[in-house]
């Protein structure tokens, strides 16, 4: 690790726009920072002032709709455009939000969008094409009017922009799928128009869209384009998970929409991958590698002057410094880090990276709430979208807290209590603190998982927790510690069920299974298609087991909570890839030397095993609470010893009732 990030600390220019570093943020839209009548709501300028705060050079706003004549007003709301008086109450929240940027030295650029096409019922398309998710709804198609009266309202958004006081514009987007998207891609643009045929005929509403903001706002007003380099898709509904069989955009014609881009007058090209039929390439789970972007960038800076801006799955900070350097990209867009830790910047310029709150592309906070039309968050920083009102105060009086377990909510409690200024005893009964995030972070696709629990373990340091291992908490040593208020974060345990051969050698709890990787052997049946069994089944068939899954319901993932689609996609397109046999509506009923016995649709058979993975649910550990009423101090149960759920749950349930106490 270096200590001084000088490449990413040093300025750079979108145009005339100079950026005081190489952080810019990925457009993430949260849902909740543009109110109805089109202004910033007042928790959107604390949202976009948190991250300036924490260092952030060029602020990015997520997709703002333009269109408010042709396309149905879909899941990212009505258009700021809509009416003078919206575009009024958009100035005027601007000039506020802009005021408090500026003294950050931050700059901030609106992203504009052109429409969702295919990606949200309601709107329309470049040809008729099936909606995302289904085969026989198909969406309308743009007239030739209509794609022009799309492309001034899209002009005459970056002039409101303008006049609002930015200083430029990123254009949603040639990614994801999205209109502009379908537009330049011969899967999805089958038009005979203008705006249709070749590639330049493809990429016409984009261009147009270009020289009418540059013709109507002037060249020193910047444009920077949002663009996936490399789609990975096979078809409608089809992604591809190792890149062959590109049906929508290849890394060739990428870089090719990169010289008509350049050639167009666009500022600067903010790059990534993917689309909703590849959601997995678009908004990268954990299991997509950590810096992956960094080839298919380099070969778009290879062919363009103007900055490219590489995002997705960045933030390894030093290999991000190293193609900064060599002029492999020119800056880093992050996204959901930044809803992770918006002090990430400030972080690295100080010298200090390790102290970022690592975001372990879950998207169980960010994208999942999103889809499920609430306010998207982040997993492991509840604050997020709520950055001041929801924001830890200094206690009134200084209390002695006990935390009781130093699994995530233990750690988050005591770290949250702690800062307050409360004194604060966390009791762990192993000689190792993180629970579940031990066991949780031993796939080989789980760094960010041990980084976060190692972020905990210097957050308990720096703020002072008494931290005492190896100690069983009783009701008689809780009193003794004579707290104000002791907090139960005790846990849970994996499910074993009472079936014959459960006690076999061959059978391995997954806990133990991801623990004791030397005990796994070469066949595995995993009894559980959750997201746990999934996960340990993935790891395996990674590093080269053969895997059969075993699932009690008619598919798998789909017990437990809710596993964002990104996630749940890859995991079903990988096991495809390996050719993982899944066996759903079937029940595991012993364990025998020869493997499991399971019973499906089929009927009874014995898969061959030399290792039975267990993986069939969590239930809460036996909690103190009753043993502790009366005794004179508040009790809080959180976490799993509440209710069993995920890092995103535990971490909430924690802070809430941590910043309170
Ligand atoms: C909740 C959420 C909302 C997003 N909204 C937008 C958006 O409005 N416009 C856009 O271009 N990308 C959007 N993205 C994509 C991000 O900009 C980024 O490409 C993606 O999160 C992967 O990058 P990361 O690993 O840095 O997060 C969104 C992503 C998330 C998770
Ligand atoms: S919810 Fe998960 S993926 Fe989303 S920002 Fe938070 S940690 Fe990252």
């Amino acid at each position: 690790m270096q200590d001084n990030y000088e490449a990413l600390n040093s300025p750079f220019s979108i145009g005339k726009v100079q950026v005081k570093n190489r952080f810019v943020m990925a457009p993430t839209t949260t849902g909740a920072y543009l109110a109805p009548d089109g202004s910033f709501s007042k928790e959107g300028i604390e949202y976009f002032v948190r991250r300036a705060q924490g260092g952030m050079g060029l602020v990015q706003t997520g997709a703002l709709m333009t269109d408010y004549k042709i396309d149905e007003p879909g899941a990212l709301g009505p258009s700021f455009m809509a009416t003078p008086a919206s575009r009024h109450a958009f100035a005027v929240s601007s000039a506020a939000l802009l005021a408090r940027l500026e003294a950050y030295g931050a700059k901030m650029f609106i992203q504009i969008s052109a429409g969702l096409g295919r990606n949200s019922v309601g709107s329309y398309g470049p040809s008729a094409n099936p909606y995302f998710g289904t085969t026989d709804k198909m969406n309308p198609v743009l007239t030739t009017e209509d794609v022009r009266e799309k492309i001034k309202m899209m002009v005459d958004a970056a002039r409101v922009v303008q006049q609002a006081g930015y200083p430029g514009v990123e254009l949603h987007a040639i990614h994801w799928g999205y209109l502009l998207d379908q537009m330049a891609s011969s899967l999805t643009n089958r038009r005979t128009d203008e705006y249709g045929g070749d590639l330049r005929g493809r990429m016409r509403m984009c261009t147009q869209i270009v020289q009418g903001i540059k013709e109507s706002c002037g060249d020193d007003f910047a444009v920077s384009v949002r663009l996936g380099l490399k789609a990975y898709v096979r078809g409608f509904n089809q992604g591809s998970i190792d890149g062959e069989g590109e049906a929508y955009r290849t890394l060739e014609e990428g870089v090719q929409i990169c010289r008509i881009l350049e050639e167009a007058g666009v500022d600067a090209l903010d790059v990534d991958t993917g689309t909703y039929d590849s959601f997995y390439y678009a908004c990268p789970p954990t299991y997509v590698r950590r810096g992956y972007m960094e080839e298919l960038a380099r070969a778009a800076k290879e062919a363009v002057d103007i900055p490219v801006i590489c995002g997705s799955r960045m933030g390894d900070v030093d290999a991000d410094e190293r193609c900064i350097e060599e002029g492999a990209f020119d800056a880093i867009a992050i996204g959901r880090p930044m809803l992770a830790d918006p002090d990430l910047p400030k972080k690295i310029a100080i010298g200090r990276p390790d102290k970022i709150r690592p975001c372990i592309a879950c998207n169980q906070g960010c994208l999942l709430r999103l889809f499920q039309g609430l306010p998207s968050g982040c997993a492991v920083n509840p604050l997020v979208g709520r950055d001041k009102d929801y924001a830890p105060t200094p206690a009134l009086a200084r209390k002695s807290v006990v935390v009781v377990g130093g699994g995530v909510a233990g750690m988050e409690a005591a770290r949250t209590c702690a800062m307050r200024g409360h004194r604060v005893t966390l009791l762990e009964k192993s000689d190792d603190l993180g629970g579940h995030l031990i066991s949780g972070g031993a796939h080989d696709f789980k760094g960010e998982v041990r980084e976060l629990n190692l972020w905990y373990q210097g957050e308990l340091e720096d703020w002072g927790v008494d931290v005492r291992m190896g100690v069983e908490a009783t009701p008689e040593l809780v009193d003794g510690l004579a707290p104000d208020a002791v907090i139960l974060a005790n846990g849970s345990s994996a499910v074993m069920p009472p079936i014959p051969g459960i006690d076999h050698p061959k059978t391995l709890g997954c806990i133990d299974a991801l623990l004791h990787e030397e005990r796994v052997g070469q066949r595995v049946v995993v009894v559980g298609g959750g997201l746990v069994g999934c996960e340990i089944s993935l790891d395996l068939v990674n590093k080269g087991h053969d895997v059969t899954i075993v699932e009690a319901l008619p598919s798998i993932l789909s017990s437990g909570p809710a596993v964002p689609l990104p996630n749940a996609m890859y995991l079903r397109d990988a096991f495809a890839h390996h050719g993982t046999p899944i066996l759903t509506s079937t029940r595991i009923s012993s364990v025998t030397d020869a493997g499991a016995v399971v019973q499906g649709p089929d009927g009874v058979r014995t898969l061959p095993a030399d290792t039975v993975v267990i993986a069939v649910g969590f239930r809460p550990n036996p909690s103190l609470a009753p043993s502790l009423r009366g005794h004179g101090y508040e009790v809080f149960e959180i976490g799993d010893e509440r209710q069993v759920g995920n890092i995103l749950t535990a971490i909430w349930d924690a802070y809430e009732v941590a910043h309170t106490i």
